[in-house]
């Protein structure tokens, strides 16, 4: 796929097939990560790669805090029950990354970092694309952070940056609408 077809086709996909993903595609879009830049270079990312059951702990994760936000069964818009099934099984996902980094008192420093590894998991989403799985950037799970900590085991001296399901798309969603490119810039 070219460069910026692979920039366009990126959509946040959330709905998968159940199909699992070859280890080798994998380590292959984690080893384009890490050509990401990084501040100092210090490349301050770690990937836990999260299959089984696992995955279906950390999707509950997000299925619980999700659903708090939510009317109780019963009295939820279809569209609210299609959210939270997303939600509680990753759309179905046969796995997901969850992207690290080592915690730094030093705002300046936690800053760097949270950009380095950003950037990696950027990387990270346009290398699945390129090889024609989906993905969904969520931070939405760590509103129920101690508890994906538990069932993850990341120990406190690890932030977590991002995650994201990642398996074959079951959609073809519209890309949401982009605000026009002169809004977003001011030449000086
Ligand atoms: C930092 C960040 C956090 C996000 N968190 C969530 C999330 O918790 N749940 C979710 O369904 N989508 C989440 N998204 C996906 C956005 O909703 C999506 O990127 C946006 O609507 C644009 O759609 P597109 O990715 O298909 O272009 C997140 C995206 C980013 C970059």
């Amino acid at each position: 796929m070219e460069l910026y077809e692979v920039f366009s086709r990126r959509r946040s996909i959330r709905k998968y097939k159940p199909d699992t993903v070859p280890r080798e595609i994998i380590d292959k879009i984690l080893e384009y990560a890490m050509w990401a830049p990084s501040g100092r270079n210090w490349q301050p990312w770690e990937f836990l790669v999260v299959t089984g059951a696992k995955k279906e702990a950390l999707a509950a994760c997000y299925g619980r805090i999700a659903e708090l936000a939510m009317p109780p069964a019963g009295q939820r818009t279809p569209e609210q029950e299609r959210y939270l099934q997303w939600a509680r099984t990753f759309g179905g996902a046969p796995l997901a990354i969850v992207a690290l980094t080592p915690v730094y008192g030093d705002p300046a420093i936690r800053k760097m970092n949270l950009e380095s590894v950003s950037a990696a998991f950027c990387y990270l989403l346009l290398a699945a694309t390129a090889e024609g799985l989906g993905t969904c950037w969520m931070t939405g799970p760590l509103r129920n952070e101690s508890e994906v900590r538990q069932v993850l085991g990341i120990p406190e001296d690890r932030e977590i940056v991002a995650i994201t399901p990642i398996g074959y798309p079951d959609e073809e969603p519209a890309a949401p609408p982009r605000k026009g490119v002169q809004e977003k810039i001011k030449w000086i």
